[in-house]
């Protein structure tokens, strides 16, 4: 979920729109703002997306200076206007919107319920604006969001207000929270790019703060009344990069950029000599001791995290990838271990919770994130930037290439340190291909052959991706885009698991996109071979002249590169191929149904 609100002394509903649909990426089920206008609070919401909250909101003329915003990733109770924030209480007398889980909400529900309090809604949210009427009754509003918010166990980022009071009451815990500094207003939202085209000054919120925003005022204190002191900073991020630059979608635009975000993500990070890393926090010996590497991630950055393992490991240093939610207790971590945390937006629920387990067994931690300010970058030890600038397709593609090309610096550093002997037997080569990647995106970039092959297999049954070694990861992460957003039904196997069951599930109806990108891939070759043996067609995606386009009924061709780093570019036709089908069927690219950009929730 987005929040959003607004502090200024003119009209500002425009502002609150254009902010939620900035956050629209974080989730678009339903969508809704309160704003005070001298004669109470003015509360519109609804199912659906921002275009449809902006259709009543221009029918019922809502307006005022201050007010708050959501934009909801439904978790309790499905996508209904009643259950669209922001919640109001039993009077009306306040309006909250919320991030997070209010885990405890059950009993408190059940506490107000019995006290006389009705809900109307089936939401975790519903508790806290009833809780601070509540407090109301026999405290000033301060106190009362204090007391309200010290009700609460879970994870929150809220916005509240109260009618007749020139005020937001903000806090957090746990969920993302950022106040955005202009000269005549003030803002605060889930992230940046909600305010980012009125200022780029920002003060973090960290958690069991609280914040009181005024026209010209803002007073940030610890949940306990202590005041913080916290200066601005500056966010390095340009207003047009949030915009979709003439593309038709921000995917398209994102995929299509990705040789300036890789470029970007490259400069001044190859040492002198242009056979090692230079990584400003990073120094060489920084990290000497280190046994061994663990990735938590979710999503498609778990599948960055996968390749990373593999660069780790073929570089002499045990490294093992673990999607978040399942990095229990039960795995051993210790001192000599080292945990990155790879995440694009640095706020995923479930990568955060890792990362805490990790700080709490004593390990190291490293945050590889696309987001200066997000809570992975402030929670672990060290952080390495993506450099990818914004990206707002819920379906990732330029982050994941630029997470790739970090985490194969990062493996390149820890393996100096930390490895017997070095074995890359010629890292020039490998910095060489580096430092050409983004012109090689660029030339598949301007290659169509991917749309011909959406054309030529649109209406398939399903979509198979296979690969081994450093492609088995680009094969993963090319099922879950193409799932993602064409919603066919796509997976990705290990070539060498397609035998051992998939085997079953291949038909003429059943394209087989096989990455090979150079190394142990004539197995794979073999494997493909297997499956066109039982009618599938096989989409070879590799370099021009390899043995595999030979058995091949279509290619998407990539150029001829090193071998650890000739898996972007098959990603890039594969993310090429995704979109095209997607956009052939008509599908909501950007915000595919029922996903969000960034799950704040475990
Ligand atoms: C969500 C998104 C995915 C993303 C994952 C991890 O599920 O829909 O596209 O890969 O979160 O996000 P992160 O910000 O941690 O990389």
């Amino acid at each position: 979920c987005g929040i959003i609100a607004r502090i200024g002394a003119d009209d500002g509903v425009d502002r609150l729109l254009g902010g939620l649909e900035r956050l629209e990426y974080r989730g678009y089920d339903s969508a809704g703002i309160a704003v005070e206008n001298g004669a109470g609070l003015a509360v519109q919401k609804c199912s659906g997306r921002v275009d449809d909250l902006k259709e009543s909101v221009d029918d019922s003329g809502v307006y005022g200076g201050i007010g708050i915003g959501h934009t909801r990733w439904s978790t309790h109770g499905p996508p209904t206007d009643d259950n669209a924030h922001p919640h109001t209480g039993a009077t009306g007398e306040v309006a909250v919107v919320h991030n997070g889980v209010v885990e405890n909400h059950a009993e408190l529900r059940a506490e107000l319920e019995a006290a006389g309090h009705e809900f109307t809604s089936d939401t975790d949210t519903e508790v806290i604006p009833h809780l601070f009427e509540r407090h109301l009754a026999d405290n000033d509003p301060e106190t009362a969001f204090r007391e309200a918010v010290r009700d609460l166990d879970g994870s929150y980022a809220i916005a509240a207000m109260v009618e007749g009071e020139d005020a937001v009451f903000a806090a957090r815990q746990g969920s993302p929270l950022v106040l955005g500094v202009d000269d005549e207003e003030y803002f605060l939202a889930s992230d940046v790019p909600a305010f980012l085209e009125h200022t780029d000054e920002v003060i973090y919120f960290e958690d069991d703060e609280v914040g009181v925003v005024r026209p010209g005022d803002v007073e940030l204190s610890t949940l306990d009344g202590d005041p913080v002191e916290r200066s601005s900073e500056v966010v390095s991020w340009d207003p047009e990069e949030t915009g979709k630059g003439g593309y038709d979608h921000y995917m398209r635009k994102e995929i299509e950029t990705q040789h300036v975000s890789l470029a970007n993500g490259i400069k001044g990070r190859v040492g002198p000599d242009g056979r090692e890393p230079d990584l400003d926090d990073f120094p060489p010996g920084a990290f000497e001791g280190v046994e061994r590497v663990q990735f938590v991630a979710c999503g498609t950055s778990f599948h960055a995290a996968k390749y990373g393992t593999q660069l780790l490991n073929k570089a002499g240093v045990a490294a093992q990838a673990f999607r978040a939610s399942e990095y229990d207790d039960a795995i051993p971590v210790d001192r000599e271990t080292l945990v990155v945390a790879v995440t694009q937006s640095g706020e995923t629920a479930d990568t955060l919770a890792a990362l805490d387990r990790a700080t709490k067994a004593g390990a190291r931690t490293v945050a590889v994130t696309n987001v200066m300010g997000s809570s992975a970058a402030r929670e672990a030890d060290d952080a390495l930037f993506i450099r990818a600038g914004p990206e707002i397709g819920v379906a990732a593609t330029k982050t994941f290439s630029s997470q790739v090309v970090s985490l194969s610096l990062l493996a390149h550093r820890v393996s100096a340190d930390a490895a017997d002997e070095s074995p890359w037997d010629d890292p020039a080569a490998f910095y060489d291909a580096l430092e050409r990647l983004p012109d090689h995106v660029e030339r598949v970039l301007g290659r169509e052959d991917a749309a011909g092959v959406a054309d030529d297999y649109l209406g398939s049954d399903a979509f198979f991706f296979i690969g081994r070694g450093l492609a088995y990861p680009v094969a993963i992460e090319g099922a879950l885009k193409f799932k993602e957003i064409t919603y066919e039904h796509a997976e990705g196997f290990a070539a060498g698991e397609l035998k051992h069951g998939p085997l079953a599930l291949v038909t003429p109806r059943t394209p087989v996109f096989t990455v090979v990108t150079g190394d142990d891939d004539e197995t794979t070759v073999t494997n493909a071979r297997e499956a066109q043996t039982r009618g599938a067609p096989i989409v070879a995606v590799s370099p021009p002249d390899h043995t595999v386009t030979d058995a091949a009924d279509a290619h998407l061709p990539i150029p001829d590169t090193h071998p650890d780093i000739a898996g972007l570019l098959a990603n890039v036709q594969l993310q090429l191929l995704s979109y095209h089908t997607a956009d052939r069927l008509g599908r909501a690219i950007d915000k595919p149904r029922n996903l969000a950009k960034s799950v704040t929730v475990e």
